[in-house]
């Protein structure tokens, strides 16, 4: 370093890294761009946050709070822990998350901050700078910003609205190419409340096996479906796919803050033997997550009363219906019934608003008159939807539904086309929703 005094830094600019500047959270950026100026006469009901504690009306269980109680008078759980987490906490989430045909044990399990940092992980462990993922559009916005921020590129493989979001196997195949690392799926969805059938996870696994890629399956709505759909693991349906399965407690047990995640070793064939070390090297970096939330893990995922669970989807489940009951009676306006999640999308025909350019320009209005806060799915690189969460009290639910009507009433422009469904749509049809599940067999057996 020249000691030159002419060489030297004038001013004292730093300068910020690569990594960092390549960092992006498209939510983010896209809310923050947006002009949020909620109608002076209307309390705001945001229903684009998906943090399930906002409205103080979903209640933990209690077994979690005693469980993280005990850990703390315990006072075993003030020190460092081995950096894939305490060996008993990771036997309990491989107890929790075997099946008869997927049996993993401690050795399989690593646990991280949150399923983000589960998914940070595995990224980071199987793709170089230059290689490309594959993930879902519309999907959850992560993936991409931690990819790019690798240096790692993205290729958007398409989910279809009218077969309940199920992937569209012939384009993400078309995908794949020699610098493939791996392929993101996300089931049950964020955005879309999807739940893939076990007929759909055999595809998208006889898709991914022909190439030999491993799956990267972000199960962390994993077990909260509707009541008539089934939940399987991409894991227990897997026979040749190796599987790094993230997952975590926050949405099922309503706890984000308490960022426990973890990933899930599912071998097969040994594939992922390399794997396993570079997962171990890597949690060396930040030496596991918080300890007191790792030891309060056995009780939590042994000991919540199975009424929990059921109450809260109930919950959800009403809501789904109550929106998707209204919106598919408004006009211009597309709602996707969800199976699971906390999630819906609702698709909006621009053509019938022509005055939005878009729909964060519709949602932003939407805001302004009604205030009444969606998501825009340009968030989710799914420009024409928005997203609403389903965790809102009832009352809210309600009221928002009413106000959002009340908004496309006014602004609607009847227009003669066909909808995405492939049915004419005229004036004053108003039945514009997506089929249901139900609806979709019904027509089947037809
Ligand atoms: C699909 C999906 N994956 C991962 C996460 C991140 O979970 P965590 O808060 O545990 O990091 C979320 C959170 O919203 C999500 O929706």
């Amino acid at each position: 370093m020249s000691t030159d005094p002419r060489k030297l830094k004038k001013g004292w600019k730093v300068a910020m890294s690569k990594m960092a500047e390549s960092t992006f959270n498209p939510i983010r950026s896209i809310v923050d761009g947006m002009t949020l100026i909620p109608h002076p006469d209307k309390a705001m009901i945001a229903l684009s946050i998906g943090d399930p504690t906002v409205f103080g009306n979903l209640p933990l269980p209690v077994t979690c709070e005693e469980a993280v109680q005990e850990s703390i008078t315990k006072r075993s759980y003030n020190g460092y822990c081995p950096s894939v987490g305490y060996t008993e906490s990771r036997q309990a989430v491989a107890d929790y998350v075997s099946t008869p045909t997927s049996q993993v044990d401690a050795s399989d399990v690593v646990l991280t901050s949150g399923c983000s940092g589960a998914l940070e992980m595995v990224i980071a462990c199987l793709a170089d700078p230059g290689q490309n993922i594959l993930i879902p559009r519309p999907g959850f916005s992560l993936y991409k910003t931690v990819a790019v921020s690798l240096g790692i590129r993205v290729k958007h493989y398409d989910l279809l609205p009218e077969r309940s979001w199920e992937i569209d196997l012939q384009q993400m195949e078309n995908l794949i190419d020699d610098d493939t690392a791996a392929i993101v799926v996300c089931n049950p969805s964020n955005p879309c409340g999807s739940v893939f059938s076990e007929e759909h996870i055999r595809d998208i696994l006889s898709t991914v096996a022909r190439h030999r890629l491993p799956l990267i399956a972000d199960e962390i709505y994993e077990h909260f479906v509707f009541n008539d759909y089934k939940y399987h693991s991409f894991a227990s349906l897997s026979e040749d796919v190796p599987i790094l399965a993230c997952g975590g407690l926050t949405k099922r047990y309503l706890v984000p803050g308490w960022r426990m995640g973890w990933i899930v070793i599912n071998d097969r064939h040994d594939a992922l033997s390399e794997v396993r070390i570079g997962l171990q090297k890597l949690s060396t970096r930040i030496l596991g997550p918080n300890t007191l939330i790792q030891a309060a893990l056995p009780r939590i995922l042994r000991d919540t009363p199975e009424s929990f669970y059921t109450e809260t989807l109930d919950y959800i489940q009403e809501n789904a219906r109550v929106f998707y009951s209204t919106l598919r009676e408004t006009p211009g306006l597309q709602p996707v019934m969800p199976q699971g999640a906390m999630y819906m999308m609702v698709g909006i025909d621009m053509e019938s608003y022509p005055e939005f350019k878009s729909d964060v320009d519709f949602t932003q209005r939407l805001v302004t008159e009604e205030s009444v806060f969606c998501l825009p799915a340009t968030c989710f690189e799914y420009p024409n939807f928005f997203r609403v969460v389903l965790t809102v009290p009832k009352d809210k639910v309600v009221e928002a539904c009413q106000r959002i009507r009340q908004f496309c009433e006014i602004h609607f422009q009847p227009t003669l086309h066909i909808n995405r469904n492939g049915c004419p749509v005229t004036d004053g049809n108003h039945h514009n929703g997506y089929h249901t599940g139900e609806e979709l067999a019904a027509e089947a057996g037809k």
